[in-house]
């Protein structure tokens, strides 16, 4: 399925390259690609929109196949010129506003909901949801979901404490100033398993020793491979990120075959995955 003047290349710009959740999207549009004899370019954007046109403009110059990319704003203009050079463009966990490309997403309020649900039914009452910045939509989501699940419940309250980075230190740092608190909260709802990660240690070191889960519940976002292998293990909100990636690679072979077809939208359901850090008998 090769077309004139076109190179054998799919690019896909990812936010964080470290984010394993990007590493499984990026693996499953490789599965996928390879089977078209097709070969995946990674750019890391880094949430950095230089970075993010550079990448652009490459796959431009290479004439690529088309690309997969999880964008950090509206980039619709920029991807409307790319289609119109013969380059396709699908968006992967994130929707274009005006939904004039196709897309690959996770119904992350949803996933919001489930996981403050879980904390509830585990009889916890006191939530802080930890993550940010709120203009990644995907938190924004996740915080909505938690807001609506907890309003239903008038004994809950949920605190918001907001991060600059879903990180590993940003995460640490967030649970070191929750840890150091004259009254604790009895659960805590991360924005990613990065961050939860980063939580976790603050939680457990020398010197705050609160307990999971005893004392504080824990549960994550993304079910990346770490979330089992943590020192307790990480309860989490599974999406199903190598589909993601091959769902979206799917869609660009039918638009590289058919550019005027209509774009399509594809929205997973995330799926609650409980683990000993919110329920001791797991
Ligand atoms: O890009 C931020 C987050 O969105 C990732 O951690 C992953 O959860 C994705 O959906």
């Amino acid at each position: 399925q090769l077309r004139d003047g076109h190179s054998k290349t799919v690019g896909l710009v990812v936010l964080d390259v470290r984010n394993p959740f990007f590493t499984d999207v990026a693996r499953g549009a490789e599965t996928r690609a390879a089977q078209e004899g097709l070969s995946v370019i990674l750019g890391n954007s880094d949430e950095d929109p230089a970075r993010e046109r550079a990448y652009l403009e490459l796959f431009e110059q290479q004439r690529s196949h088309g690309v997969l990319i999880s964008p950090i704003g509206d980039i619709t203009a920029r991807l409307g010129a790319l289609r119109a050079r013969g380059i396709p463009a699908v968006l992967v966990d994130r929707a274009s506003p005006d939904r004039t490309f196709s897309s690959v997403t996770v119904d992350d309020v949803a996933g919001g909901r489930m996981a403050v649900e879980h904390l509830i039914s585990e009889g916890r009452t006191r939530l802080v949801f930890v993550g940010g910045p709120l203009s990644i939509r995907q938190v924004a989501d996740r915080l909505e979901g938690a807001e609506l699940a907890a309003r239903a419940h008038p004994e809950v309250s949920l605190e918001l404490v907001t991060l600059d980075s879903l990180s590993v230190i940003a995460g640490r740092k967030a649970g070191a100033e929750i840890a150091a608190r004259a009254e604790l909260p009895d659960a805590i709802f991360a924005a990613n398993d990065l961050v939860a990660m980063g939580v976790l240690q603050a939680l457990m070191l020398q010197g705050s020793n609160v307990r999971v889960p005893e004392d504080i519940a824990l549960i994550g976002y993304d079910d990346i491979d770490f979330a089992a292998a943590a020192v307790v293990p990480l309860s989490s909100i599974r999406q199903p990120a190598g589909m993601i990636g091959h769902t979206a690679l799917e869609i660009l072979l039918e638009e590289v075959a058919n550019p005027d077809a209509s774009p399509r939208h594809v929205e997973f359901q995330p799926e609650l995955v409980v683990r000993r850090s919110t329920s001791a008998s797991a």
